[in-house]
């Protein structure tokens, strides 16, 4: 069972909300990450002792300085990276009437405000913005405010928080109007506190606040944790297999439509100890189980979107890892996040190899499972550092985040926990035997002459992403290594053996794939395919002690997974517990057909007779040869691909890696 820390909206919405109440108030479970330091810094300034946020999420008890208790402050008040805090505090500021100067950092002072000092400037508020026009450094200079009303353009908690807290502060009516029901945090806290707060209608939907509070009742809250830190392991373990539970999860029906959408995707996500407080003004709650699915591709869009604003960049990792096209819409708002969310996160997928495009508002993504590597940029973003710390946990990918620091902001501990959620051994139970992360597989393609083994293994590799291991350029570099020491052929029987081990055959990883090494050099493929070689290479590949010699250079290659290997004992001798076996197979007229444009004849009837003819015939050798002889490999799915052209011969075997790798594998990894 994992902990995750406390919800970053409800953490500063109970530190600003208790610090305006009368009476001591007492908090659990807060986010201590920096946004949230960032306001219990500010509320200090203005006269309120809080205590340090401790770093366990323990308790803590605020002292409320009521509605005129607090003082104006002595110096600029920085609101670090938190978007949050510095338009709740412009709303709040704004109705106590105090003079101030609100500022943060270079991403922060990029950020639009208007949205929120509009609105207060038209009740009467004054601003003078001191930076980039519409952004911070921005100074208050008090000013009575009339009841507020206002219709926004954008589903903004920020917004409409900050109107009402000037609504609180100032003693004023409240009004505003969003297109889509946004976050309700404050809406409930208010509520728990003894205020009036009314909400009507879903799109668009009203917020009032009919009647300004004289006071405040103080808070007596349990922070539950955060479903936006949440996400990031529930898309880990969506995609990797057993299960994980994460406990205490705030569910606001606001906030949860990134559990919908995990869902649509194929994701097995359950709720457990559901906690439905009967308090109005309190936070539902409940442990989330989540258990290794895979996932698909789906579209994300319209009045979902307020739900799952924060969730996208773990989304569009999700939306990498499924199979199929994911398409964002509606989503122009992760434009003016910490950062342009949609630009880093189309800059991001593509540098470790995702194809996406980028939209004005939103994203098309292609999921694969093609290894994912590179650096990225998190842009001093936490969310974009997660998302691609959680990108680069999956198997098979290797993501460097140039500033893994970022994550403080609203998840300190996320790169431990990572960590943590990888190690998970198996849930025992039904999932008993499965482990965390999936190993990639072993992919054996066995098959006759002219059955197009080699091509749609290299074709296969590319589309999983694995590697091919062609077990034909090791017969290929013994030839070559006995015609080098020009070894006489008829003794290669006998001494073959014994040269070609004092040479050292070898294999090492490359991009795409692997090459052969003799002595420990590389061999160019030009040596490999020459004439000699080629005229020689059936005869060591018929000497049993040769290939002893070379299963362990195989066997080496394909011992973390993700390998299409493809020969004629791959399945039945090499790799006997290959996890995808199968057997390739075509009617003898068509391989003949395939054999004589492989090698740019012309086909005609009689070619393709004749050349069929000589393909039963070796066939029939190579089923009574002594060595290695052709046989369908014990488990193998035979695909006859008479039928089929090549892309659709590619798809069946990458259909079946699929189904088997999908479902969990009884190997360990
Ligand atoms: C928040 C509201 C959302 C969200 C942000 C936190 C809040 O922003 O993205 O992380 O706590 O009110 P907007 O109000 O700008 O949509």
């Amino acid at each position: 069972m994992i902990r995750i820390p406390g919800d970053k909206s409800i953490s500063h919405r109970a530190l600003l909300l208790s610090a305006l109440s009368e009476g001591p108030s007492r908090l659990e479970g807060l986010l201590p990450g920096e946004d949230c330091r960032s306001t219990a810094g500010i509320l200090r300034a203005l006269g309120c002792e809080v205590p340090e946020l401790p770093v366990d999420g323990g308790p803590i008890r605020v002292q409320g300085l009521g509605l005129r208790g607090f003082r104006p402050p002595g110096h600029t008040l920085d609101c670090g990276n938190s978007g949050t805090t510095a338009r709740l505090l412009l709303g709040l500021l704004s109705g106590l009437g105090l003079p101030a100067v609100l500022s943060g950092d270079a991403s922060l002072r990029r950020r639009p405000m208007r949205r929120v000092t509009d609105p207060l400037t038209e009740a009467g508020a004054r601003f003078r913005e001191e930076g980039d026009p519409g952004c911070l450094p921005i100074r208050l200079d008090g000013g009575e405010l009339d009841a507020i009303r206002h219709t926004s353009r954008v589903a903004s908690a920020q917004v409409k928080s900050a109107l009402l807290l000037a609504g609180v502060g100032g003693g004023v009516e409240v009004d505003v109007t969003e297109p889509i029901p946004s976050r309700d945090h404050s809406e409930r806290m208010l509520r728990r506190m003894g205020v009036q707060v009314q909400q009507v209608g879903s799109a668009p939907h009203r917020v009032v606040l009919p009647t300004p509070p004289g006071r405040l009742d103080p808070l007596e809250f349990h922070v539950p944790g955060d479903i936006s830190s949440a996400a990031f392991l529930l898309v880990l373990a969506s995609l990797g297999r057993g299960s994980l539970e994460v406990a205490n999860v705030g569910l606001n029906p606001t906030r949860t439509g990134a559990l919908d959408v995990l869902r649509r995707m194929g994701g097995r996500i359950s709720v457990e100890n559901p906690r439905e407080l009967d308090d109005p003004g309190g936070e539902p709650a409940g442990d989330l189980v989540v258990r290794g699915s895979g996932l698909r591709g789906t579209r994300i869009g319209g009045d979902e979107i307020p739900s799952l604003i924060d969730e996208i960049p773990i989304l569009a990792v999700a939306a990498a890892r499924a199979e199929g096209i994911t398409e964002i819409r509606d989503a122009e708002e992760l434009r003016v996040k910490e950062t342009d969310r949609i630009r880093a996160l189309a800059v991001n997928l593509r540098a470790v190899g995702v194809e996406v495009e980028e939209l004005e508002d939103g994203l098309v993504i292609q999921g694969s499972d093609h290894p994912l590597q590179g650096r990225i940029h998190t842009y001093g973003d936490h969310r974009i550092a997660m998302a691609f710390g959680v990108l680069g946990a999956l198997p098979g990918n290797r993501i460097e985040v140039d500033d893994p620091r970022v994550v403080e902001v609203s998840y300190p501990g996320f790169w431990d926990q990572l960590r943590e959620v990888r190690k998970q051994p198996a849930s025992p139970g039904p999932g008993a035997g499965h482990h965390f992360p999936r190993p990639r597989p072993v992919v054996t393609l066995d098959g006759p002459a002219a059955s197009g083994k080699s091509s749609t293994a290299r074709a296969v590799a590319r589309t999983l992403g694995f590697r091919h291991l062609d077990s034909g350029a090791l017969y290929r570099a013994a030839a070559l290594a006995l015609l080098e020491v020009d070894l006489p052929v008829d003794q290669w029987m006998d001494r073959g053996p014994e040269e070609v081990a004092r040479r050292g055959l070898g294999l090492r990883e490359t991009d795409e794939g692997f090459e052969v090494l003799l002595g420990g050099s590389p061999v160019s493929t030009g040596a490999l395919r020459s004439a000699q070689v080629t005229e020689r290479v059936s005869q060591v590949a018929a000497i049993p002690p040769i290939r002893e010699l070379i299963l362990e250079p195989l066997r080496t290659a394909a011992s973390r997974g993700g390998i299409v290997a493809d020969g004629r004992d791959m399945g039945s001798v090499v790799f006997p517990d290959a996890e995808v076996k199968v057997f390739l197979t075509a009617s003898l007229p068509e391989r003949a057909r395939r054999r004589i444009l492989q090698e740019g004849g012309e086909l005609s009837a009689f070619r393709i007779e004749e050349e069929a003819r000589r393909l039963a015939e070796r066939d029939a050798q190579d089923r009574n040869r002594a060595v290695a002889p052709l046989r369908r490999p014990e488990g193998a799915l035979d695909v006859d691909t008479t039928g089929l052209d090549f892309s659709g011969q590619v798809q069946v075997v990458v259909d079946r890696v699929r189904e088997v790798w999908g479902a969990p594998l009884s190997v360990s990894s």
